[in-house]
């Protein structure tokens, strides 16, 4: 019978060795450092035996070893990832101590610190019982931080899981320093068009990245292994081998399994579209909302790639489509993926919540929304700053601003609006983002008046545009009055290809005053300000007003209510047809 439990099993009876081998079968509840009862079976089978046991269990809490020593020795295994020496093992070595001694030796601390395990325990076993436990881990410059032996019983298991994670972050820290000292080198693989692999360049370089190379395969069906076919996988590593790339970026999105394969293929770490796009976003993100969306989204698109991938699923930490927004850490086993998502959700659904009533109350009292909305890098932050005279982050760069930002508006006569800059669109822009930024864009979807941002510069103007419009379609922003805008013209000769364009600067201020007026023209044609005299006896019908448009003021008199709302032209005419025309005051 084969047993995978292994070390010095000469003579060790088969009924022992089955009973160890059931520890496989063993998974760790959330919050357990190591059970008592296996603390019970390990004292119990280490005594029988007189030698050593150790067992090594994940991050999960699986049981991934247990090996049998000498009466005073066992060897320890390496269970480092072989391209991240440098983080924890993901992995922590619990074992016996036969002579009753529950204090770690020296060999085990080094041996804590040259594999890097999460933690490293010695449980003292004597006449059958477990006697003292101690553990130790790693802090940063792999000092070592050693807990008090205490009573087998007393095991402080969250504290000591709470410590694995503080280990494992000042680990961290220093490889990320590492990393994120140098600017890491990045080569392109795509498949679809040349403009494509452009604007990945443009993002990988907003990313932080060297691009070294970018290639180019044209491909009708993508390998369902490699995504590109197994010879040209094989010149790919070649190339980045020679490159000395330390990323390979795919401008489409890979399958957990194609990236894994192709991360084995070319020894280097492989990121797609996606991930790319998550990691500036990771990156950007600045409200407390925004980080939330951020990091929900990652971890949706990770756990969906996790499936199998073996022992370890720890990935590099600092590089370019492994940041997390903030300090928030990414490298995480599944279960405790499946716990940040709910805790997230629940963050952001709270968030939602107090959007809601907010849109609720502008909604009900306050002023028409007029959103920019637009490519990424069309100007639309610096046209709100020179709108506005607001001060926006604009920067050449893809998704400088993520987070919307409104500011309060007036026409020249006088009608207040608000006007509201969006995250910037993208071809390919993932569907996890859309999802998690929904309340952001939703902005755009529940805007009066979309003001659509072209760059004039640009040689991909037509195709930025259909994005936005298969974006807004996706958002079902397709009911609202709309305003074509050519920017750039400082920079270009713009076509006026859109009908009734209006072609402006930001930068210059060329073409503002126009812009000003086809968004005072757009508000007039929908919302007029309009004053209503309810006398108390129709009082219902001030409900009904109220809820048709938005209360500016509000005033009792002593015939009744006088409400002057901003509504549109089509509701005044079906409450006048509904309640007679007396109930609107002229002038
Ligand atoms: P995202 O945040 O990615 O959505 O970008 P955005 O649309 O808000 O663009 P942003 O305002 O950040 O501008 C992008 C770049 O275009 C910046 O370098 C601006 O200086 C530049 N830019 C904006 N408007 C004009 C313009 O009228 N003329 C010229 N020449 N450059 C402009």
């Amino acid at each position: 019978m084969k047993y995978r439990v292994t070390g010095n099993i000469d003579g060790v009876r088969d009924g022992m060795l089955a009973r160890l081998d059931s520890l496989f079968e063993y998974e760790l509840e959330d919050g357990s450092y190591l059970p008592r009862d296996m603390m019970k079976m390990l004292a119990d089978c280490s005594c029988a035996i007189n030698r050593e046991i150790a067992v090594y269990i994940t991050r999960d809490g699986e049981i991934v070893s247990v090996a049998i020593g000498t009466d005073c020795d066992v060897e320890l295994t390496d269970y480092r990832l072989r391209r991240n020496e440098k983080r924890l093992s993901y992995v922590r070595c619990v074992h016996t101590h036969p002579n009753g001694d529950g204090r770690l030796s020296d060999v085990d601390l080094s041996a804590l610190k040259i594999f890097r395990y999460d933690a490293m325990t010695a449980l003292g076993v004597k006449d059958g019982e477990p006697t003292f436990i101690q553990t130790a881990f790693l802090g940063e410059n792999t000092e070592i931080l050693m807990d008090e032996p205490v009573r087998w019983y007393k095991t402080p298991d969250a504290e000591w899981l709470a410590r694995i994670d503080q280990s494992d972050e000042l680990v961290g820290r220093e490889e990320t320093r590492d990393v994120d000292s140098r600017q890491e080198k990045a080569v392109l693989m795509g498949i679809e068009s040349m403009e494509s692999l452009e604007e990945l360049k443009r993002l990988a370089e907003t990313a932080g990245a060297e691009v070294a190379a970018s290639f180019l395969q044209k491909r009708d069906k993508p390998d369902s292994a490699l995504f590109i076919g197994k010879g040209r996988a094989e010149e790919l590593s070649r190339e980045c081998q020679a490159l000395e790339a330390d990323v390979c970026i795919f401008d489409e999105e890979l399958t957990g399994m194609q990236v894994r394969n192709l991360e084995e293929m070319l020894r280097i770490r492989v990121i797609d579209r996606t991930m790319l796009i998550l990691d500036i976003f990771a990156q950007r993100a600045t409200s407390a909302e925004g980080k939330l969306q951020v990091e929900l989204a990652q971890l949706q698109y990770r756990s969906a790639r996790l499936i199998g991938q073996g022992l370890v699923l720890s990935r590099l930490a600092g590089g370019i489509g492994t940041r997390g927004p903030g300090e928030s850490k990414l490298e995480m086993n599944r279960r405790r993926i499946r716990m940040r998502m709910t805790e997230l959700k629940r963050r952001l659904d709270e968030l939602e919540k107090q959007r809601n009533v907010r849109r609720k109350n502008r909604e009900r009292n306050e002023i028409p929304v007029v959103a920019l909305v637009g490519y990424t890098n069309a100007g639309k932050s610096t046209l709100l700053n020179t709108l506005s005279g607001a001060d926006v982050y604009v920067q050449d760069q893809l998704f400088a601003t993520l987070d919307a930002v409104s500011r309060r508006m007036e026409t020249a006569e006088k009608t207040p609006y608000l006007l509201t800059d969006t995250v910037g669109f993208i071809r390919k822009l993932p569907h996890t983002l859309i999802s998690a930024f929904r309340s952001t864009l939703d902005e755009a979807a529940l805007a009066d008046v979309l003001v659509i941002v072209s760059d004039g510069a640009s040689p991909d103007m037509l195709q930025q545009h259909d994005t936005v419009e298969q974006v807004l379609e996706e958002l079902g922003a397709t009911e609202q009055k709309r305003i074509e805008v050519i920017n750039k013209a400082d920079a270009c000769d713009p076509d006026p290809v859109f009908p009734g364009a209006v072609i402006i600067s930001a930068k210059t201020g060329e073409g503002l005053e126009d812009l000003k007026e086809a968004i005072a023209a757009a508000l007039q044609e929908s919302y007029v300000p309009t004053s209503f005299a309810i006398p108390f006896s129709r009082y219902g019908i001030l409900n009904e007003i109220r809820e048709a448009g938005r209360v500016m003021t509000e005033e009792h008199t002593a015939e009744g209510t006088k409400v002057t709302v901003m509504i549109a032209k089509e509701d005044t005419e079906r409450l006048v047809r509904k309640y007679g025309a007396d109930i609107v005051v002229s002038g």
